[in-house]
């Protein structure tokens, strides 16, 4: 039997980080689940993972990763996938999730999430890295929307229809990112609203919200503030289209105190019970 609480995750929930672990073992939130970054709970053993599986033992968590770099050509790093194996098995996350993004050339690595030339050449490429750790995992993945400033002049469909065409080929889920599609569309010139009637309904398992920065001509993603106030009105309108799918509050940068996080949270859970009254 599991150690771990067994509850759905649903409502709105707010991203675990290291700054808050005390506040949240000592006063138990009401907060519906966290979510995590996978790559920070790597160690076999220590603080961080002493932290989460207390945490766990409360709440339902999901695993939120940026390192499985599967547009890459490159192949997929056996040792990264096996560390994310076991740590699933000992933590037990409701998803485990990562990007439509690539991050590596040649076995060398950037820090950044770039984004993919959108070709039939590049799906093929996504789809055979996310079949391959879904069977490596024994689970499906979650498949998040990334927020980019550049395209490819070799793109020749869209990122919605990309996505779409990956969830045919690979039986994943998505992970919608509604601030990262409010900051592609503004940067890229797309109507928000058109990729969102563009998702498979029923696919989408988890929704993120966060905060970006303006810059002079563009949009940055710096999860660094609270959500704006157009985003707000597209999450209204996904969770119009989609259902009250449950929604993470993401903060990286700047971590504010706790009851921010927990203020943003509630308002996301306004939007999502405004969906349960309505039903
Ligand atoms: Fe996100």
């Amino acid at each position: 039997m599991s150690r771990f609480i067994d509850k759905p995750v649903a409502g709105a929930g707010i991203g675990l980080r290291s700054t808050h672990y005390q506040t949240i073992i000592e006063n138990q939130p009401k907060v519906p689940w966290f979510e995590v970054l996978t790559e920070n709970y790597f160690g076999d053993g220590g603080l961080p993972l002493h932290f989460l599986e207390k945490v766990r033992a409360d709440y339902p968590v999901t695993l939120h990763g940026v390192g499985m770099s599967l547009g890459s050509a490159d192949s997929l790093d056996r040792d990264y996938l096996a560390r994310l194996k076991a740590l699933a098995a000992r933590i037990e996350p409701t998803y485990v999730s990562d990007h439509l993004a690539w991050i590596s050339v040649d076995s060398r690595f950037v820090h950044d999430l770039l984004p993919l030339p959108y070709t039939e050449e590049a799906l093929a490429n996504f789809a055979a890295h996310v079949r391959e750790a879904q069977d490596f995992l024994g689970r499906r993945l979650l498949i998040e929307n990334p927020s980019s400033y550049m395209g490819y002049k070799e793109t020749d469909m869209t990122e919605w229809e990309f996505l779409q065409e990956l969830v045919v080929l690979t039986d994943c889920d998505i992970l919608f990112d509604v601030n990262n599609v409010y900051v592609s569309g503004t940067n890229h010139g797309f109507d928000p609203i058109e990729y969102l009637h563009a998702l498979p309904k029923g696919r989408v398992k988890e929704i993120h919200l966060a905060g970006y920065e303006e810059q002079n001509n563009y949009l940055f993603d710096t999860h660094g503030y609270r959500v704006h106030p157009p985003v707000w009105d597209l999450y209204q309108a996904t969770i119009e289209y989609l259902g009250p799918i449950p929604t993470l509050i993401e903060w990286d940068n700047d971590i504010p105190p706790f009851e921010t996080l927990l203020d943003e949270a509630g308002l996301a859970q306004r939007v999502l019970d405004s969906m349960d009254a309505a039903a």
